[in-house]
């Protein structure tokens, strides 16, 4: 169809809206056929950047940009968006407890979640980049109880893209010979990258590494501690990465993932794998036209067990601490 597609992204003066906004509009999501129109939230303060960036949307003359608007009101900005990316948080700073980042997330995500209800399109996709991402995304389908909570998901697609290209890199196989990884879990941490169900060239990927320790000791922390090894080297958190991320998992929810193969994507648990229902935890997912279905019937064996349990442990934790706060 050329209806353009409306897609909000919020935190879109940002580092990763700088690198997001432009391949949203160069067709990366749906390709050059289907046009999309962007609407952009950002804080009031963040509102002349934004303007600048649009400039520069302006200038690339992209021809699948059939629109951008700008504002601070999400009331206005969700306005019928068929797609939600929701990228914009409070970042931890120096000496800032749990408590207060989850409360000043709360906020954002409470308000952004009733917006949503409110005004977006009947069809609406909402995808968490912002963190903590799996209890934000928690809070927004928990205020917009009108929306299908199947809508929800939060972003662990760059934890999984990372398990791609780490398990590439130590078997030689190019990317495009690696299926079916999975990440269990929180994004943060405690996520768990799976190699136990996953392939290389078709084979069990734990059997072609042969190699427990290197899961264990190198690549399961290297997946989950990427994030500060990022920060380490380049003086600032994955930018461009999480937005490529963040359209890989857009994308594949709306058109749909590989036969043969699935995604990883943290949605409301409806008790699959032992994870309490409604936590909003990352699973190997498939999914078409729009929606997603966990994959069922996976072995879990006792070390996979015990990483899956110690994450959803802190994803409950979280709840528990959102709970408490009345942000749920
Ligand atoms: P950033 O600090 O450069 O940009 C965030 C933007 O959000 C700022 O421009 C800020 O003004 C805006 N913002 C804050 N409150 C807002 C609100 N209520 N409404 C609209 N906009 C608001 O941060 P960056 O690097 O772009 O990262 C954004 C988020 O993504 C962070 O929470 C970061 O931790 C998270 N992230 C998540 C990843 C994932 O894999 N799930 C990977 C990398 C980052």
């Amino acid at each position: 169809s050329s209806t353009p597609l409306k897609v909000a992204v919020t935190g879109a003066a940002g580092q990763i809206g700088y690198s997001l906004l432009f391949r949203l509009a160069s067709g990366a999501l749906l390709g050059a056929d289907r046009p999309i129109e962007l609407r952009l939230l950002e804080i009031t303060p963040a509102l002349k950047a934004l303007e600048g960036v649009v400039m520069e949307l302006d200038d690339c003359a992209f021809p699948t940009l059939a629109g951008v608007e700008i504002g601070d009101d999400a009331n206005t900005v969700f306005d019928g968006v068929n797609l939600a990316l929701l990228v914009g948080a409070r970042p931890r700073t120096k000496g800032m407890e749990r408590g207060e980042l989850l409360s000043a997330n709360g906020a954002i995500f409470t308000a952004q979640g009733k917006a949503l209800n409110e005004v977006a399109a009947d069809d609406v996709r909402i995808g968490v980049t912002g963190n903590p991402a799996n209890t934000n995304a928690l809070i927004a389908m928990t205020n917009a109880p009108d929306i299908p909570r199947e809508r929800f998901s939060a972003l662990t697609r760059l934890d999984h893209n990372r398990a791609i290209s780490q398990l590439a890199a130590r078997t030689g196989a190019p990317v495009t010979d690696i299926r079916r990884m999975t990440i269990w879990g929180n994004h943060s941490a405690t996520q768990y990258p799976d190699l136990f169900h996953a392939e290389v060239g078709g084979r069990n990927a734990a059997e072609v590494v042969g190699d427990q320790s290197w899961i264990e000791n190198d690549f399961i922390p290297t997946v989950a501690k990427r994030g500060a090894a990022i920060i380490e080297a380049r003086g600032s958190s994955s930018a461009a990465s999480a937005a490529s991320a963040t359209i890989d998992a857009a994308h594949d929810w709306l058109l749909g993932s590989a036969d043969d193969d699935w995604v990883s994507m943290a949605v409301a648990s409806d008790g699959s794998y032992g994870v309490p229902e409604g936590l909003i935890s990352s699973f190997p997912v498939t999914t078409k036209d729009g929606s997603w279905e966990i994959v069922q019937g996976l072995d879990i064996d006792e070390f996979s067990r015990g990483r899956i349990n110690a994450s959803v442990a802190e994803l409950e934790e979280e709840r528990a601490a959102v709970t408490e706060l009345g942000l749920i």
